[in-house]
């Protein structure tokens, strides 16, 4: 197994997996979306390749946390493996490698909206923990906070997601 930066030549199978895997279309819309932003970070879109063929990709995006002045904070959404590939421990070595990746820039912090049960093994934490608010009426388990090396307590507020996101 590979992972790399995505390009162009990827986009349709990127789109692909993420359909099987969400059984749906809205997260194959939602990073059309994001790459098209001022939010992408191409640096952080990652595919996992096995023998030269994409079956898994993570996409890392800036967000917005809002308290008296806003930071740009990153946030993980979506990640999907192909189904046929799922259970290998591939998504975890995507995670794995942007988080990696992430610790060699500037950044203050990752946030997620996903199961405790897959994302805690990676340091994710409730973010309540970090005075940090979901927008949506989520259990406080699910909307999650890793720190990453540039973290400070003065990031905090609350987190506004950019209009991409109102694809899903
Ligand atoms: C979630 C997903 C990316 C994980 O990829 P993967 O390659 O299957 O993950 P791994 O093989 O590294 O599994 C890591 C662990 O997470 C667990 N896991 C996998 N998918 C999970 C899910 N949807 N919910 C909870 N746990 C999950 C696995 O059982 C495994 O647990 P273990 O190490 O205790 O055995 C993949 O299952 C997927 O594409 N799911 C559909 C799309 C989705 O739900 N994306 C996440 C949205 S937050």
């Amino acid at each position: 197994m590979n992972i790399r930066c995505e390009n162009s030549s990827d986009y349709l199978a990127i789109a692909t997996i993420n359909q099987l895997a969400f059984g749906r279309d809205n997260e194959a819309q939602l990073i059309a979306a994001i790459r098209m932003s001022e939010f992408s970070i191409p640096e952080l879109a990652l595919v996992a390749e096995v023998d030269h063929v994409v079956v898994g990709h993570i996409l890392f995006s800036y967000i917005n946390l809002v308290d008296e002045v806003t930071f740009k904070v990153i946030s993980l959404a979506p990640i999907a493996v192909h189904p046929d590939f799922q259970k290998q421990g591939i998504g975890t070595q995507l995670v794995q490698a942007g988080l990696a990746k992430l610790a060699t820039r500037k950044e203050v912090m990752v946030i997620v909206l996903g199961d405790p049960q897959f994302y805690t093994r990676f340091g994710f934490e409730p973010s309540v923990k970090y005075d940090i608010a979901s927008p949506f009426p989520v259990p406080e388990d699910v909307f999650m906070v890793k720190p990453l090396p540039g973290y400070q307590a003065k990031y905090r507020g609350n987190v506004i997601y950019p209009p991409a996101f109102n694809q899903v």
